[in-house]
């Protein structure tokens, strides 16, 4: 269940009030494990674990009253005859609250391990694991050039309100499109995971003619008011790519692919706690077969864009690497961009990059060609 998920379970007036302390929750969860381990011992359920650790977070972050929040949590927590126990190791807690460290910066060690696989840098490390903790900055995109923005004259910070004929996205994701726009060799593009359609809008807004799809009705009602918005001409058909006769061939496709949103763990903390090796399996299975099917709609010589927003190997590399294994008449092309570490067949966006601007969240992109 993502936090947006559950978090639209609860009345409206509630949600930014949830939405900010789950998401604190899940940037202080190492942490927040750290101090509580001190207090408990191996014998106590992970149940309650977890009603603590929800209580530190209130602590150290709400305004409300201490003594209120560990009478919340000892009521709920009596549910399942744990009331005593929840209001011994609170009270012990509070106690000694002040000698307590509640600044220190600990990242999730599955997280810190996968994300060392693909940086070896220890500067661009040590600014990844830093802005685990710091909200990231907003950003609106314009569809033309405006002498007045801040990045290659199309990128604004989204300080308030969103500009007429601008669009929100992150600067990460301008910079991939903005890279790749210029390998493909036709403006008539298939984009088959388009919605909500960030990648659509702005390659449409660089002269694309996009055909766009999706199977989501509901990211699908997210991009249609994005184009009526917009006043854009693009096409967008309600489909499972997997399960769908194509019958056209394209010269351009791009496949911005369903994945775990690891890269996205600035305003998605609790994808970090989602790290599960079976479920990158599956996702990688559901990729692979993506990109099977999308070279099978390409013609000769033409250029699939194969993006997702993880710095999982599995969902990243090791895709492309089944690919090439089965497909002999594919190249990787080379892109050009500074903001981007290039690996065997692929790029990473580089967040420290964009330090200056606060950050980006991160993207794995390659672009192979199918040959002549
Ligand atoms: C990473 S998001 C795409 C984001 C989009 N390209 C953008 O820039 O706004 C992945 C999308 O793939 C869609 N999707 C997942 N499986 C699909 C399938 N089998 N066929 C078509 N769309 C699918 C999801 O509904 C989701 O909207």
């Amino acid at each position: 269940m993502s936090i947006d998920y559950a978090i639209n379970l609860f009345p409206k007036i509630k949600r930014g009030f949830l939405f900010l302390n789950l998401q604190e929750y899940y940037r202080q969860i190492e942490n927040n494990e750290l101090i509580i381990n001190q207090f408990i011992n191996n014998k106590t359920p992970s149940n309650v674990k977890i009603i603590l650790k929800i209580c530190l977070t209130l602590i150290f972050h709400s305004k409300k009253p201490h003594y209120a929040l560990v009478n919340e949590a000892v009521e709920f927590s009596k549910k399942f005859k744990k009331g005593s126990l929840v209001n011994g190791v609170l009270r012990e807690f509070l106690r000694k609250k002040d000698l307590i460290k509640d600044n220190e910066k600990n990242v999730p060690k599955l997280f810190k391990a996968n994300c060392d696989k693909i940086y070896t840098s220890n500067k661009i490390r040590s600014y990844i694991y830093e802005s685990f903790f710091t909200k990231p900055k907003s950003f609106q995109i314009a569809l033309k050039d405006n002498e007045n923005n801040f990045y290659r004259k199309r990128v604004a910070f989204l300080n308030d309100k969103l500009r007429v004929n601008y669009f929100v996205q992150d600067i990460g994701n301008f910079e991939i499109i903005n890279s790749i726009k210029s390998l493909y060799g036709e403006k008539k593009i298939l984009d088959v995971c388009a919605a909500p359609g960030g990648k659509s809008i702005l390659l449409s807004s660089y002269g694309f003619k996009v055909e766009a799809l999706d199977k989501s009705q509901n990211q699908i009602d997210k991009f249609l008011e994005n184009i009526k918005r917009l006043k854009l001409d693009i096409k967008i058909s309600k489909k499972d790519f997997l399960n769908s006769k194509i019958s056209s061939k394209y010269n351009s496709i791009l496949l911005d692919a369903p994945c775990s949103a690891l890269g996205t763990f600035r305003r998605n903390p609790d994808v970090v706690n989602k790290i599960d090796e079976k479920k990158l399996i599956m996702n990688q299975d559901i990729q692979v077969k993506m990109v099977d099917k999308s070279l099978n709609l390409l013609n000769k010589g033409g250029i699939l864009v194969y993006i997702v927003c993880s710095f999982h190997s599995f969902e990243t590399m090791g895709v492309i690497d089944k690919i090439l294994q089965k497909h002999k008449n594919i190249t990787v092309e080379g892109i050009q961009s500074d903001k981007m570490i290039k690996k065997e067949n692929g790029y990473f966006i580089n967040p420290y990059s964009f330090k200056e601007y606060g950050g980006s969240d991160i993207f794995f992109v390659t672009a192979l060609r199918k040959k002549k």
